[in-house]
């Protein structure tokens, strides 16, 4: 029997501990690892290797993916489905294990429909977005690459006594900006969850400097394309010198934090009893308020990611 694992769109931190994790449970489990290399690019191309115990070795801390990653518009066509599960069949490979976001699920979904192969999902974005789980690996380790990049930027904003505008990444979803405005004590949160009530900070913000504060942090998240006109906004109305930090990539990369190592480790774990009990699986490993559970690729591919509205009211307790 034998089983393949691929990392699928943005990389993220975790990646690595779960391929780790991966081998080692195939190996105990009796299952021959495989890796297929930049996702489903390589799986189209057919750059699939088996794996052993060195391949992973000394991978645990290491952020990305060793064995890559890609979007790919070929998969969109048969005729690269078609060719991709021939490259599986001449291995014996029918369990498949996907890194990713909801979009290479429904890939998966429709692929595994098509030849009868089993297929366990793996939350696995910094954007933390995909519906039915409260966790995606790589969240936590992004959200500390923020948190070291909002806390050196404050030491530069209360030298000069200046606002900065952080743009972090999340496509649509605003959870890394609201999360990290909670927890870097930003004065503003600009995300498209939420609706702003400029006038509101203004009065507050005003007060602040009255009595004392130096400098002013607005977190944006990329998906309300309004980190211009907050540069702006904290200009004209707030009258502080502004500057603009767009965090980008950096937050992708970085060592797995210790929560991703161990998140890593425990959807694998969960992945790998799924798809060894379930003759027909086509499952996302989820996990909410502590505990791990599966949920069909329907279920996930028909509903749309929501923001988590007790973080939307903590962070209304305190600043709205
Ligand atoms: O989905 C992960 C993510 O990092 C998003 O937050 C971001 O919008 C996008 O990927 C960036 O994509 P790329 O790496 O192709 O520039």
């Amino acid at each position: 029997m034998a089983i393949a694992i691929f990392s699928s769109g943005g990389d993220c931190a975790g990646m690595n501990p779960a391929i780790k994790y991966f081998v080692e449970n195939a190996i105990f489990r009796g299952l021959k690892p495989y890796f297929i290399y930049d996702g489903l690019e390589g799986l189209i191309d057919n750059r699939i290797k088996e794996a052993n115990f060195g391949d992973v070795s000394g991978i645990i801390h290491l952020g990305g993916t060793i064995i890559g990653s890609s979007r790919s518009k070929r998969f969109y066509n048969y005729k690269y489905r078609k060719q991709a599960y021939e490259n599986l069949k001449k291995l014996n490979i029918d369990k498949l294990i996907v890194l990713g976001g909801d979009g290479s699920f429904r890939a998966m979904n429709i692929f595994c429909s098509e030849f009868n192969l089993k297929f366990i999902g793996i939350p696995a974005t910094i954007d933390n977005d995909i519906y039915g789980t409260q966790y995606c690996l790589g969240v936590d380790t992004a959200l500390n690459m923020i948190r070291i990049a909002v806390d050196s930027i404050r030491d530069t904003a209360n030298s000069f006594k200046r606002a900065f505008v952080v743009e972090t990444m999340g496509r649509e979803c605003g959870y890394l900006a609201l999360v990290s405005a909670i927890t870097s004590g930003a004065e503003l949160c600009i995300i498209p969850e939420m609706d702003a009530d400029l006038n509101k900070s203004k009065k507050r913000i005003l007060k602040e400097i009255e009595n004392g504060r130096r400098y002013v942090l607005c977190m944006v998240a990329e998906g309300t394309k309004a980190t211009q006109k907050m540069k702006e906004w904290l200009e004209k109305e707030i009258a502080l010198e502004t500057r603009v930090t767009v965090l980008g990539h950096i937050q992708r990369g970085g060592n797995p934090s210790v929560y991703d190592r161990l998140m890593a480790r425990e959807f694998i774990k969960e992945g790998f009893d799924a798809i060894l009990s379930n003759s027909e699986c086509k499952k996302v490993v989820v996990y909410n308020k502590s505990k791990f559970s599966l949920l069909d690729i329907e279920t996930i591919a028909s509903n749309r990611y929501k923001i988590d509205t007790e973080l939307l009211e903590l962070y209304k307790r305190d600043y709205e």
